[in-house]
């Protein structure tokens, strides 16, 4: 290999300089002219804060209060008794592209006037309003979980604040490369700015980098007292501070938004972790069910130009013997990476080459950008122009700016019709046999020589008929591109889940597509990285995401390839991709022994679909995200609220990646309750910082005590049982499956194991619902910890073998240990 890198870097020399002569002149042209378009949004003078005045009344609605104050009203709407709704004004209303559509049931609430201002009350939610507009929100049991300032209008937008307890945590905000808990201090005493603002970092992935492809405005805060989430409903270019307090010169910790304009919109929920992720999912929406094909691996590469390196590769993986899903088609699959194009003369019989991978249970999944290039010759253009459907400037110029095609022009898909007419252009592709689209570069992304590497703010918007400029517009152009394309899935194979992919988003853009972490670099610091992203973007209700395996841009060399793999194997979105320039990556690429140790873990993700759907079909149902915080379960463990190098698949799982080169063993702080190393069925309690074991063929990972894991094998499905240790607060576990086709919308079955313990009797109870035929031939059970001695079956002695027993479908298992 070392041989080959002189190779790599003169080739990645080279593409640079191709990059520079075909598109630089146009991104410096481009970059002056938008400058020049935006120099009215270059505003020199420090707008001065006004604040909202004295409350001057409040009047009671059906399930809220309005307030007037002498500079602006407030209105808080109780949409559960635990969620509430907040809007202050003057200021635009947000246009609701991240809200599902939901009716919420009545609440009832309670407005009592107090000597310093109001107090409005639901059963589980005590709010006050100062005079002053300060407000502070109390849980049922009165314990104080958050204190805003009065917030102060900035020109036509405002700025908002919260004080934060010294111990406070913060998580989400969309996609951040930071620290999961976002309060983590970079440098001592510097207040951290988030940005709201979708962002392609281009080359610069790395840890520190902000803002990223989505930023969301909702962060989950956790404390001694409680936790609780906020959502600010406000598309336009913003920012999150968090003061540390002190040492940065602010009075207190402190989180501050500002927004540029629009009304001060936002949602509060409180309660634990789950339950806020309920709520905000009530709200924006869930992820839908994928299809089950979507959970297994995929494999992807820049660089396979041809049907024959698609045909080949897909070949290698079978001689190799390594499961695959499917196969990523990029932009060099494109006649001049022209959205909806595929290169006939490359791709010459691509409805039967499809069908060829179908065939072989592989899917093919194409890439698509929103830039189309400016070209009369081109029918996407021409058809464009006549639906005035590219966004311009207010003189009516059309907005050009380069990106993959050259010079290019975008869809304003804040227009209805220019969402109906993109989703129509899919047809062709889903006929050609194209199962699913990623959607990349739409934050959107364009090529500069210097500044924003997007379109201008000058830009002018249709934003439903209301109009408006890029400002408001820039944060939701992924989401409703994403929109689009679900919605021409949706349309064109209504008897098919849709499967969309994609770069950039905003709240609610779960209910559309999956994500990935983008371009980013193949180091060590960057697998780290990833692990606190996914578990970012988890909480900010984005509950499919994943990673380039070893990293977008670089080399990553045998073991991080590896370990990357290894973590990956417990994220949704399980999927190699590399860029370009650097060298093609599959998992032979390193040989022995690497590869036979990615054959046997791709196997183990084969045994984990069962598990990996059920959670997938708890995203659809609940909103919880299947790779969680250590302190999902156990958020009053202040121990876990920092822990960003470990993560739990669903309830059951604690994932803990090795994060470094030549480690082979590495420490794990356990969240409370017993745990199973799954690799040898050691046990351990909870609360300790334990040593796990890390050859280069495991990653450690553990089951906790009281769990039921059901892993597959052809036709059997073998029940793992874990029975709590006896001096556990656990007694039981219980685990559901859901199972149906794998994909469209027919029947579907939800089965649910019971295991409870007393004294030396496991009893394990089997219910289910549905109408879809229980998909397993063979039922095996297996105890993991006490020795098994005797076993009933429904009443009947049953055949022991060690550990474990055989059987059909049952109601009722006694087990002896
Ligand atoms: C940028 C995307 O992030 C990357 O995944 C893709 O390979 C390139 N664009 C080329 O399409």
């Amino acid at each position: 290999m070392a041989g080959l890198k002189p190779l790599w870097l003169g080739l990645k020399f080279i593409l640079q300089a191709l990059w520079f002569l075909r598109y630089s002149p146009y991104a410096l042209w481009y970059s002056w002219r938008r400058d020049q378009r935006d120099r009215p949004y270059r505003s020199a003078t420090a707008i001065a804060p006004t604040p909202v005045g004295k409350g001057l009344g409040a009047s009671h609605s059906d399930r809220g209060v309005q307030i007037d104050f002498e500079q602006a009203s407030l209105e808080l709407v109780f949409l559960t008794p635990d969620f509430v709704r907040v809007t202050w004004q003057p200021g635009r209303l947000p246009l609701p592209y991240a809200l599902a559509d939901r009716d919420w049931p009545a609440v009832a609430t309670e407005l009592e006037e107090r000597a310093k201002g109001w107090r409005i009350s639901s059963p589980d939610l005590t709010i006050n309003v100062g005079w002053d507009g300060g407000i502070a929100i109390a849980d049922r049991s009165g314990q104080l979980i958050r204190q805003e300032r009065p917030p102060q209008r900035r020109g036509e937008g405002w700025q908002h604040s919260a004080r934060l307890r010294d111990e406070e945590c913060l998580y989400g905000l969309g996609e951040r490369a930071a620290a999961f808990n976002l309060r983590a201090p970079v440098a001592p005493g510097q207040p951290k700015t988030y940005g709201f603002w979708n962002y392609d970092p281009g080359n610069i992935y790395q840890p520190g980098t902000d803002p990223m492809y989505i930023s969301i405005p909702v962060y989950l805060g956790l404390h001694r007292a409680g936790s609780y989430l906020v959502f600010y409903e406000n598309t336009f270019r913003g920012e999150l501070t968090l003061a540390h307090g002190g040492a940065d010169h602010s009075p207190e910790p402190s989180a501050t938004a500002t927004f540029e304009a629009g009304a001060l919109r936002y949602y509060l929920a409180v309660g634990a972790p789950p339950l806020l992720l309920e709520r905000y999912t009530q709200l924006t929406g869930r992820p839908p069910l994928p299809p089950r094909w979507t959970l297994g691996y995929q494999q992807s590469h820049w660089g396979y130009r041809t049907e024959a390196n698609l045909r080949q590769e897909v070949q290698t993986f079978q001689a190799h013997d390594l499961p695959l899903a499917a196969v990523h088609l990029d932009i060099d699959c494109q006649v001049n990476h022209r959205a909806f194009t595929l290169d006939p003369q490359r791709f010459p019989a691509f409805p039967q080459f499809t069908a060829e991978l179908a065939a072989a249970g592989v899917r093919v999944v194409a890439i698509n950008n929103p830039g189309i290039q400016h070209n009369r010759h081109s029918n996407l253009f021409l058809e464009g122009q006549i639906l005035d459907a590219f966004c311009t400037y207010a003189d009516g110029d059309l907005v050009v700016a380069p990106v993959w095609p050259g010079r290019s022009v975008f869809p304003d898909f804040t227009n209805p019709v220019v969402r109906d007419w993109w989703s129509r252009q899919f047809a062709y592709l889903l006929q050609a046999g194209v199962a699913g689209f990623w959607n990349d570069m739409n934050e959107p992304a364009a090529f500069v020589a210097w500044g924003d590497p997007t379109l201008p703010l000058a830009t002018q918007h249709c934003l439903e008929g209301r109009g408006g400029d890029h400002r408001e517009a820039h944060n939701v152009y992924g989401l409703l591109e994403t929109r689009s394309a679900f919605e021409s899935l949706r349309r064109h194979r209504p008897q098919m889940r849709p499967f969309v992919v994609t770069r950039s988003g905003w709240a609610g853009m779960q209910r559309y597509a999956w994500t990935w972490t983008g371009d980013i670099v193949s180091t060590w610091e960057a697998l780290r990285q990833t692990v606190a992203t996914l578990l970012g973007l988890g909480l900010s209700g984005v509950a499919f995401c994943g990673s380039d395996i070893g990293g977008f841009l670089g080399n990553p060399g045998g073991e991080l390839y590896l370990r990357w793999f290894q973590m990956a194997t417990f994220t949704v979105f399980y999927r190699t991709h590399s860029a370009i320039s650097v060298g093609h990556r599959a998992p032979w690429t390193y040989g022995e022994p690497y590869l036979g140790i990615l054959r046997r873990i791709l196997r183990l993700r084969e045994q984990l679909m069962p598990y990996l759907y059920t959670l997938a079909w708890e995203a659809s149902d609940r909103g919880y995200p299947p790779v969680r915080p250590l302190f999902w379960l156990n958020p009053s463990d202040a121990t876990l609220w920092n822990r960003e190098d470990a993560f739990c698949l669903g309830d059951a799982l604690l994932v803990c990646p090795v994060l470094g080169q030549g480690l082979r063993s590495r420490p794990c702080d356990l969240p409370p309750g017993d745990w199973y190393n799954f690799w040898d069925d050691t046990r351990s309690s909870g609360g300790q910082t334990v040593e796990l074991a890390a050859p280069l063929e495991q990653i450690p990972l553990l089951v906790r005590g009281g769990s039921i894991l059901p892993l597959a094998e052809g036709d059997t499905l073998t029940l793992h049982l874990y029975p709590p240790s006896p001096d556990s607060q656990r007694s039981a576990a219980g685990q559901r499956l859901y199972s149906d086709a794998g994909e469209g919308y027919g029947d579907w079955r939800i089965d649910h194991w019971h295991l409870n313990q007393q004294g030396q009797t496991l009893t394990l109870t089997w219910q289910s619902q549905g109408d879809y035929a229980f998909p397993y031939g063979q039922v095996t059970l297996h105890l993991h910890g006490p020795a098994l001695g005797q076993a009933w079956v429904d009443g009947q002695t049953a055949a022991v073998d060690g550990q474990t027993i055989t059987c059909q479908t049952f109601e009722q298992v006694r087990l002896q240990i």
